[in-house]
């Protein structure tokens, strides 16, 4: 069983429409484990090495402006292939094809205003991961449940 670590947002408008319990929720229930936890400002040098890929794409000025607007909420999920269990529940990046059920189809109608940011990959976890929190940020601690999945 592959343990990934990925890294999760609510972006300013997440946090502005108090969603940030329902979508931590979410990801609790369905059986992810918290490994680290913030609120913090971006400022605009970490919001461009956040979205360095992004550089030049016409919406790139208008999501920096917005990532930089409010507080988000950033922090780590762990589990068995945890990037692609989270990108799932997040739902498509277009509302429009954000399925319902995730969290983009359940509250999300502009592109621009999509609440949340997940990894898309193992190589942007890492990065944004190192990007977001300090190694002594990131607890490693175990569930009960886990005893039963990985015996010693
Ligand atoms: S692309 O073009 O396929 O690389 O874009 P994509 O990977 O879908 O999205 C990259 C991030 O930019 C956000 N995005 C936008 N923001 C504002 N306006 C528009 N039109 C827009 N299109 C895409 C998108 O939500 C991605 O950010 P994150 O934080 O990863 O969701």
């Amino acid at each position: 069983m592959n343990i990934e670590q990925t890294f999760v947002m609510i972006k300013p408008d997440g946090v502005q429409r108090k969603l940030t319990g329902k979508i931590i929720s979410k990801f609790e229930k369905k059986g992810l484990k918290i490994s680290a936890m913030k609120m913090l400002v971006i400022n605009r040098e970490m919001a461009e090495q956040h979205y360095s890929e992004h550089n030049g794409k016409p919406f790139y000025e208008s999501l920096i402006d917005f990532i930089t607007s409010g507080p988000v909420v950033a922090f780590i999920l762990e589990g068995p292939g945890a990037i692609s269990i989270v990108r799932k529940l997040v739902g498509a990046t277009d509302p429009a094809n954000a399925e319902p059920g995730s969290i983009r189809g359940d509250y999300v109608v502009f592109t621009t205003y999509n609440i949340i940011h997940a990894s898309d990959s193992t190589t942007s976890s890492e990065r944004e991961i190192s990007l977001f929190f300090k190694k002594e940020e990131i607890y490693n601690y175990s569930m009960e449940i886990e005893k039963y999945l990985f015996p010693s």
